[in-house]
């Protein structure tokens, strides 16, 4: 019997994170929608995922415009009918500004991409999952949205507000078979990441001192717990958040 065709959508999956977890689904036989709001970078994720003869569909949208989101889950759906996954990971680094120098329109659009898009795109995307038999969503949040960062006054709350609608939406679609998790990562090295380093704008030498497991996240140990939230071995676990940071927030020392 032919394997029944299994549909993932990632936001942000044009770069880093998102990007990687891209191609990894994509290994694993799922056709899978490339949301990026740059078209070059979902064109790009797409035709490296095509080149392996994959299933990969360019889904140019910002997460935060519902006009944009309702055309890209109608063109998931029209494609191929149904939707399995959901990775709601698009995101943007925060200025890390102090309140009182915050300008409005980047705390507003940090509010906007984090917690208004994984709000956005799983209430559009859920009729399709309802009608495909369920689901699994798997949100990427932040230790930023566990722990307090000073100066982080958009992006921790925002992630804060990720972790609690994690947890509403699994309240709300258990009935309907759809699991819904979310991913804590800690500092981890995207080629974004990377240059932050280069500039010594994030100290690698104190984050690798600072963290218990002695060396920085990569976008392969994210992408290994949102395999394992989405298999059959976490059918038992809904509403949850996952931390993966080498246990850099349970750390309590300097
Ligand atoms: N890198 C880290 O250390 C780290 C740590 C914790 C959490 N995260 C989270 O992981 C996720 C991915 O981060 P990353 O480090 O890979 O970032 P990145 O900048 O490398 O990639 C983010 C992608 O999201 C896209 N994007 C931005 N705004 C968008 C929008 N409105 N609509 C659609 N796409 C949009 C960007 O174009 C980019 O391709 C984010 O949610 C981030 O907050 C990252």
């Amino acid at each position: 019997m032919k394997d029944k065709l299994k549909v993932a959508l990632i936001t942000g999956a044009g770069e880093g994170i998102g990007k990687h977890i891209a191609l990894a689904l994509s290994k694993e036989h799922y056709a899978v929608g490339v949301n990026d709001i740059a078209s070059n970078q979902a064109e790009a994720t797409s035709e490296a995922i095509r080149m392996t003869g994959q299933k990969a569909l360019p889904l140019v949208a910002d997460v935060s415009k519902e006009g944009e989101v309702k055309e890209m889950v109608s063109r998931v759906q029209k494609t191929w009918g149904r939707l399995d996954v959901l990775i709601n990971n698009a995101g943007l680094f925060d200025q890390r500004s102090p309140v009182v120098d915050q300008e409005m329109a980047i705390w507003e659009r940090l509010i906007d991409v984090h917690l208004k898009g994984t709000f956005l795109v799983s209430k559009i995307c859920a009729p399709l999952m309802f009608k495909s038999g369920g689901g699994r969503i798997v949100n990427i949040a932040s230790i930023a949205g566990l722990v307090t960062f000073p100066r982080t006054s958009a992006y921790g709350p925002a992630k804060s507000g990720v972790i609690r609608l994690t947890q509403i939406l699994a309240l709300e679609w258990a009935a309907h078979n759809i699991l819904v998790n979310a991913v804590a990562p800690g500092y981890v090295k995207t080629e974004l990441a990377a240059k932050l380093m280069e500039e010594g704008i994030w100290d690698e030498e104190a984050l690798v001192k600072r963290t218990p497991l002695g060396r920085i996240g990569t976008p392969d140990d994210v992408a290994k717990a949102v395999f394992f939230l989405i298999s059959k071995n976490a059918d038992f676990i809904t509403g949850h958040t996952l931390v993966v940071d080498g246990g850099w927030s349970a750390y309590g020392f300097i």
